[in-house]
């Protein structure tokens, strides 16, 4: 049992012998996550929508994740007062990893109608080697991803080098182009136009470089936000082009930031871009920035498919990416690294299928904001 990493299917397989085992006519296994208490595997019964959450703490389950302390009740008028329903006898075993508990084994109505202590032992048995595999699990979980982040750091740092270096040769011809006696204005647009997204490419390898690095490397200057917020709008407009998507963009002209613009500018666009993505087809996103004390307020909302209360939880971890073809997820954990190296924060509300908002508070000027940081 301990051998297998596939959660999904060890744990039904274990509640299966284990209710006949034990001779019971219902059992269920369930998993710490966050606050809540969720089903994994169960068998003798149909679960309603009300069991499969339960919040750490409430009900006979919820008080055994919590408290970590087992439930046996083995007369039926105790176990309907325990429980709130009829049942012979009933037993809640938490699944323990030292003194963390990671979960609960719930067994209710014993064939013979109560429990030996021959049972309880068994019960605590099968609990503890469950809580070692969900251990197991958890730990193999955690290696995978940081085997992921070193393995985009090997990649990082062989290719960013190369990548570099191609930017450069590329760059040089744009110079040499621009030399060119007679360009036609709208040329001379484009030419503007590749260098401007060559220096693009540049930042973004730099971040990917930063971010395997957990480190940011900053380069500050002052702008007004007005003219960032532009640069996107042309981006939005290229990538709507051929879809009903409106994009709104509005932020007034006296927002004057002194930030990494290269950076902000791809915080906002990965927003944008997601954002986009989750309307696929129609409807409207809308980007805005308003002053707040000495904070600035970048508000991306869009009227898509919204984001399921579990994978809010789970947006900005590396590579956790959900309904797209192409993602890398990487986009919003690198969007958070850069936001709280500017000593910001993000934030996210959203309602399936009505709306999403991602809302970055940022100093408008960093430099002041860091010192202020390092005095506190
Ligand atoms: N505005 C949004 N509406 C709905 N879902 C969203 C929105 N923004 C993010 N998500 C969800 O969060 C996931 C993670 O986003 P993230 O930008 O980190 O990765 P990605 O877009 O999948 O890949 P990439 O690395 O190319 O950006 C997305 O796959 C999507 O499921
Ligand atoms: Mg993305």
């Amino acid at each position: 049992m301990n051998s297998m990493f596939e959660l999904h299917n060890l744990l039904p397989a274990i509640i299966t012998i284990a209710k006949e085992y034990l001779g019971v006519k219902r059992i269920s296994l369930m998993l710490i996550e966050d606050d809540y208490l969720k089903m994994y595997a169960h068998a003798g019964f149909e679960v309603d929508q009300s069991s499969v959450n339960i919040r750490l703490g409430e009900g006979v389950a919820g008080k055994v994740a919590k408290t970590g302390i087992e439930v046996t009740a083995n007369k039926s008028d105790i176990v309907k007062e325990v429980l709130g329903y009829q049942a012979s006898s009933f037993m809640s075993v938490p699944l323990k990893k030292g003194d963390k508990v990671l979960g609960v084994l719930n067994l209710t109505d014993k064939e013979d109608d109560f429990f030996t202590e021959e049972d309880v032992k068994i019960a605590r048995y099968i609990a503890s080697q469950c809580a070692l595999g969900v251990d197991r699990f958890n730990l193999y979980s955690d290696m995978r991803k940081s085997e992921n982040l070193r393995v985009i750091g090997m990649l990082n740092s062989s290719i960013a080098h190369d990548i570099k270096n191609l930017l450069n040769i590329v760059q040089s011809y744009l110079e040499l182009m621009a030399l060119e006696k007679d360009i036609k204005p709208e040329m001379q647009e484009y030419i503007d136009a590749i260098h401007s997204e060559v220096k693009r490419i540049h930042g973004l390898t730099m971040d990917i470089l930063d971010f395997s690095r957990q480190r940011v490397s900053m380069a500050i200057e002052t702008f007004p936000l007005a003219e960032l917020f532009d640069e996107i709008r042309k981006h939005a407009n290229i990538m709507t082009r051929d879809t009903a998507i409106s994009v709104e963009v509005s932020v007034s002209d006296d927002i004057i930031m002194t930030v990494d613009r290269g950076k902000i500018f791809r915080v906002i666009f990965n927003l944008v871009s997601n954002a986009i993505d989750a309307l696929s087809v129609s409807g409207k996103v809308t980007l805005s920035a308003v002053k707040d004390g000495e904070y600035c307020v970048i508000r991306v909302k869009d009227t898509g498919k919204g984001i399921s209360s579990d994978n809010r939880k789970k947006l900005f971890q590396p590579f956790f990416t959900s309904g797209k073809a192409k993602g890398t997820g990487l986009g919003l954990a690198i969007v958070k690294m850069i936001v709280e190296a500017h000593c910001g924060t993000i934030d996210v509300d959203s309602e399936e299928g009505v709306f999403t908002e991602f809302t970055v508070r940022i100093p408008y000027d960093y430099e002041s904001v860091k010192e202020l940081h390092r005095q506190r």
